[in-house]
């Protein structure tokens, strides 16, 4: 594992979106696994800058996301699909067709999880997958639990994950109580991971994650079985 500690939250997401333009210069046609919340606003407007510059060509990526709230449809502007349409997507060049968000407001959640996880597998997995963690460990929406859930599921979302993410609502209450979310096995079968993770609110559940016993209560703490994981973390 490597572990890389920045200084400022512009020099995390300029060191992140380095390895992902790596990534893509590459291997033009990858699969990226995608992340929302604040971590990764940075990286992509950096990205962002780099593509009107002509430094990156995202027309054959193809990318995944982690997760999605259940019941929010893609134009509500809290779900994440929408959240990937403001931060990245309509920005670049990527194939509309070959970006994918679980579908929260699916008829058949069963069908749903099934054909998210068995498109990933028939895309060859995912190349890169970048995460953020959550203050209680959770990466996706795999939340603390008795087991690591493999397969894309639904899930309860705990309370501390409602209330940190009430911010981006205007009430607690908005916040939508369950999420669609990939499982563990599509994020480690990933053939590389990014974890970032700014601020010092965050420097101690990446210990417990990174350096404490792998356990699902902590779900993060799966990825120190991870062949091949960067985690870049900003004290500020
Ligand atoms: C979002 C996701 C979540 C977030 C985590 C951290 O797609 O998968 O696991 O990465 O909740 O969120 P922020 O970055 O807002 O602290």
């Amino acid at each position: 594992m490597k572990f890389i500690t920045t200084a400022t939250y512009e020099k995390l997401s300029r060191q992140a979106a380095n390895i992902i333009s790596a990534q893509v210069i590459l291997k033009p046609d990858c699969v990226l696994g995608l992340a929302t919340g604040s971590s990764p606003v940075g990286i992509y407007r950096q990205l962002i800058d780099w593509y009107r510059k002509g430094d990156i060509d995202f027309s054959r990526v193809t990318s995944v996301n982690l997760d999605e709230y259940v019941g929010l449809k893609g134009d509500h502007p809290q779900s994440y699909r929408y959240f990937m349409q403001q931060n990245l997507f309509d920005h670049v060049n990527i194939d509309p067709k070959n970006t994918y968000v679980p579908d929260g407001c699916a008829a058949d959640f069963a069908l749903e999880c099934a054909a998210y996880d068995a498109r990933i597998a028939g895309m060859g997995g995912i190349d890169l997958q970048l995460l953020g963690i959550g203050l209680d460990g959770h990466i996706g929406f795999n939340e603390p639990g008795d087991c690591f859930v493999k397969n894309t599921h639904v899930v309860e979302l705990h309370e501390s994950t409602i209330q940190a993410n009430s911010r981006f609502f205007d009430s607690p209450d908005e916040v939508p109580r369950r999420a669609v979310t990939m499982g563990m096995i599509s994020i480690m079968q990933a053939k590389k991971i990014l974890l970032v993770a700014n601020g010092p609110a965050k420097k101690e559940i990446l210990t417990r994650a990174f350096e404490g016993p792998i356990t699902p209560q902590i779900p993060a703490s799966i990825l120190q079985l991870h062949p091949d994981i960067t985690v870049i973390y900003s004290e500020v």
